[in-house]
């Protein structure tokens, strides 16, 4: 979307939409302004009371633009950068549903730069690589956007919101994909793309997993028709610094449950199973063509969790590269799994100082937190105190859990440790499953079952893909460059 910047009201050149956003409060507080006696007609009704992402269409004659739209931000003393987020989403939503393509924004008189654009920018999103005859249809996004009564000197930031929200859709993308077009092979090779020189990628492919013994991974991956790998993306913004942050994300590009199949409502949105790799390697990929001031590693464990004649069996004790063995009593646990591995590999070989790792891994969250937040489970109080700032900051909801002493429950007689131990306190389960991997390094763990891939999309996600803890985690990044 091309973004200017006017401060020449009075001086606007042709376009499809303006939109004019407008607070809620008494009657008389309502002003058509310069938009004549068919917005005063309107307010006057009452039809239109600015409440939070209320829309209003309007066309007044001897305007350059097509049509108005009045847009509700709610309250003026409630507005927040999320409460923009949702009003400027309805703003766009509206727009598209008209095919606007060039529009116009009067800036409210909110200091909030972030959640305006932010709104704007995150709903402008459609995934038309699936659509066939209807591809035109869907063809509605807003090509040039003038915002008048915002001085120019916040381009720059603006602009830095859009190129993160442009890693944002890229994660959409790969979640909403086809699972046998975003595939373990393929997103080695979209990684292998992002290598440049302030971001350094390598890969571990099969025989190289092998090599390092990471049974867990290799098992996962084993009985499907794409090898799994380990992909690095190592940024070093901070080469002065001893810091190292790791971002491990679990790449399961589908999940049947493998063995432990699963049933038809449970599969049928398990190809958003690798959105915590995607989320890791774009939110590195931010990092470095952002210049942050930090040291930061993604590890990215990607696999397919196939059944067939070749997959790994329920039952088998299998040996990570940490030197745990871990017996197999549900094959459809594979996230923790490919995550062990990962975190052991990078505790083992990187020298981190934080680990961070997400992915969807329990359905149990989504009953515990429902789709719109992601439980954190960790071992540093700095750590979650981080993130939920971040959070704050982001929009993305997220709520921290305890690792309460359960760990009794992952125990096998004849391994160090079973891989699921009873329904109660799953994602916590699941959680403590992965502090064993963790070698004792300051860690969380984002369980973002719920909102990476929503069932219908709200507020300013278009689709069911969210693209979900990218801002998060790079907010947190930020955060620990000390910006
Ligand atoms: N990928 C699933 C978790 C999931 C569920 C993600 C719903 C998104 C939405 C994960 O691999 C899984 O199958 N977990 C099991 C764990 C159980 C076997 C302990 C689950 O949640 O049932
Ligand atoms: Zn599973
Ligand atoms: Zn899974």
């Amino acid at each position: 979307m091309k973004v200017r910047f006017s401060q020449d009201f009075g001086a606007r050149a042709k376009a499809d939409l303006l939109i004019a956003p407008y607070w809620e409060g008494p009657r008389e507080a309502f002003k058509a302004g310069p938009f004549g006696s068919k917005a005063e007609t309107l307010l006057a009704s009452g039809d239109f009371q600015g409440k939070l992402g209320e829309t209003a269409f309007l066309y007044p004659e001897g305007m350059p633009e097509s049509r108005l739209l009045l847009l509700g931000l709610g309250k003026k003393g409630e507005c927040d950068a999320e409460r923009l987020r949702r009003s400027f989403a309805a703003a766009v939503k509206a727009a598209n549903k008209k095919k606007a393509k060039t529009v116009h924004l009067l800036f409210p008189e909110a200091k909030e730069i972030r959640g305006v654009f932010e709104g704007i920018f995150l709903s402008d999103y459609a995934f038309l690589k699936l659509k066939g005859e209807t591809r035109k249809d869907a063809d509605v996004c807003v090509s040039s956007l003038t915002v008048f009564g915002l001085d120019s000197k916040h381009g720059k930031e603006v602009e830095r919101l859009e190129q993160i929200v442009s890693a944002v859709h890229a994660v959409r993308d790969l979640v909403n994909g086809n699972a046998d077009d975003v595939t373990p092979e393929s997103l080695v090779r979209d990684a292998k793309a992002m290598n440049g020189k302030k971001l350094k990628i390598k890969i571990l492919d099969r025989k190289q997993l092998e090599k390092e013994g990471m049974g867990l991974l290799l098992a996962v991956g084993q009985g499907a028709r794409y090898e799994p790998s380990l992909i690095l993306a190592e940024y070093n913004g901070a080469p002065r610094s001893k810091e190292r942050i790791l971002l491990v994300g679990k790449g399961v590009t589908y999940d049947t449950g493998g063995l432990c199949l699963k049933p038809l409502d449970n599969m049928l949105t398990m190809k958003s199973d690798m959105a915590g790799a995607a989320t890791v390697l774009w939110t590195v990929k931010t990092a470095a063509d952002l210049g942050l001031k930090v040291n930061v590693t993604a590890l990215a464990p990607v696999a397919e969790n196939a059944i067939g004649s070749k997959s790994y069996k329920l039952g088998d004790v299998i040996r990570s590269i940490s030197g745990k063995t871990v017996e197999v009593l549900n094959t459809d646990a594979e996230g923790r799994l490919i995550l062990a591995d990962a975190i052991a590999y990078g505790v083992k070989h990187l020298e981190p100082t934080a680990i961070v790792d997400i992915g969807t891994l329990t359905g149990a969250i989504v009953i515990a937190l429902g789709e719109e937040i992601g439980g954190v489970f960790s071992t540093s109080d700095k750590i979650a105190k981080d993130l939920e700032t971040a959070s704050a900051e982001t929009g993305e909801s997220v709520w921290r859990l305890p690792l309460y002493d359960y760990k009794e429950s992952l125990s096998s007689d004849i391994a160090d440790i079973a891989n699921v131990g009873g329904r109660d306190a799953g994602s916590m389960k699941c959680a403590l499953f992965l502090q064993e991997f963790t070698g004792g390094v300051p860690w969380a763990h984002i369980d973002m079952a719920g909102p990476a891939f929503v069932s219908k999309p709200k507020h300013y996600n278009p689709t069911k893909a969210t693209g979900w803890g990218l801002r998060l985690l790079l907010e947190f990044l930020e955060l620990q460059a000390g910006r």
